[in-house]
């Protein structure tokens, strides 16, 4: 399976913040917001990612993120001319995704849980169909909305509902097969001129074919596109991590407890990036110590 990361839009909703500067490169705690969903893509198991993103932020976010070789992954780069919604990544991709199903990871989407490596396994590992992840908020207009018959089984999808069906939102990480890239191709610009994920889970729905995962107590979820979210997001990534003594989203651990990079390879890439830094003490600790920290991860899966 693919990964797709997308890294679009002005970041209008973080001026002045963003007038300069990607979104997705704005620290959250102690590390760019893009790590997180892009740890995600790497617990499903999806070593070739496309980073998608805009002509003026492409060549900030390839200086951070390489070409994947220092993880253990491969990134390629996609450029989205004009912000002119999520189901263009698809088209954008076409040729990277090829014969693949794929995955789409939002930029500044945050999730956090016990169990969600297995969820997300699992998702990608699903031959046909789609999977998303809901999540209850208290103001589903802002997001796409999942509604559901008596039986739990989702009967409607609509994007930014004025009267929402259900308090279930859809979060930022979506599994399809390989029908995506020709569900795409047939969507429409919508009311506000965007190419709609929203119709792209629909098309899935129609047929029987979306599975929709509702993430209950035990998960955090961030869509960190607003000021506030953003500093929620950072306390909470800072609480776990100085409660747990375990980083959220290090790309590093990931790829090491994967089996991408083994222990020289984690120490040198350690020594060279990271000398006299918390982050590189922490990973020096997960070199030298892995079997005590895997015991610790046991009850967290981030990382595990
Ligand atoms: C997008 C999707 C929406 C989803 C949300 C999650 O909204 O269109 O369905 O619930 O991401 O973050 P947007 O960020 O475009 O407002």
């Amino acid at each position: 399976m693919k990964g797709l990361l997308l890294a679009g839009g002005n970041g209008t909703r973080l001026r002045p913040v963003t007038m300069s500067i990607s979104k997705h490169l704005l620290p959250v705690y102690d590390k760019p917001l893009i790590y997180y969903p892009l740890s995600l893509l790497m617990l499903a198991g999806i070593r070739e990612i496309m980073v998608i993103s805009s002509p003026r932020d492409l060549p900030a976010l390839r200086r951070l993120l390489g070409d994947g070789t220092q993880w253990g992954i491969r990134f390629a780069y996609g450029e989205q001319p004009s912000p002119d919604g999520l189901a263009q990544a698809f088209l954008i991709a076409e040729d990277f995704i090829g014969a693949d199903g794929c995955a789409l990871a939002l930029g500044d989407n945050i999730l956090f849980g016990h169990g969600l490596s297995e969820l997300v396994e699992t998702a990608a590992e699903r031959r046909a169909g789609a999977t998303v992840f809901a999540y209850q908020v208290p103001d589903p207009e802002r997001f796409g909305v999942v509604g559901f018959d008596d039986a739990g089984r989702p009967v409607s999808i609509e994007e930014k509902p004025a009267r929402p069906a259900s308090s279930w939102a859809v979060t930022g990480f979506y599994f399809y097969d390989n029908d995506v890239v020709r569900i795409a191709r047939s969507v429409r610009p919508s009311a506000r001129g965007e190419l709609e994920i929203t119709d792209v889970n629909r098309a899935y729905m129609a047929r029987g074919a979306l599975q929709v995962e509702r993430l209950g107590r035990g998960f955090a979820w961030f869509d960190a596109g607003t000021h506030d979210s953003l500093l929620d997001a950072a306390d909470y990534v800072r609480l776990v991590e100085t409660h747990q003594r375990l980083k959220i989203a290090s790309p590093e651990e990931i790829a090491f407890r994967r089996g991408y990079l083994d222990r020289e390879a984690l120490s040198r890439l350690t020594a060279e990036r990271y000398a006299h830094t918390a982050y590189g003490d922490y990973l020096d600790r997960l070199a030298a110590d892995v079997p005590t920290l895997a015991e610790a991860t046991r009850h967290q899966s981030f990382c595990d």
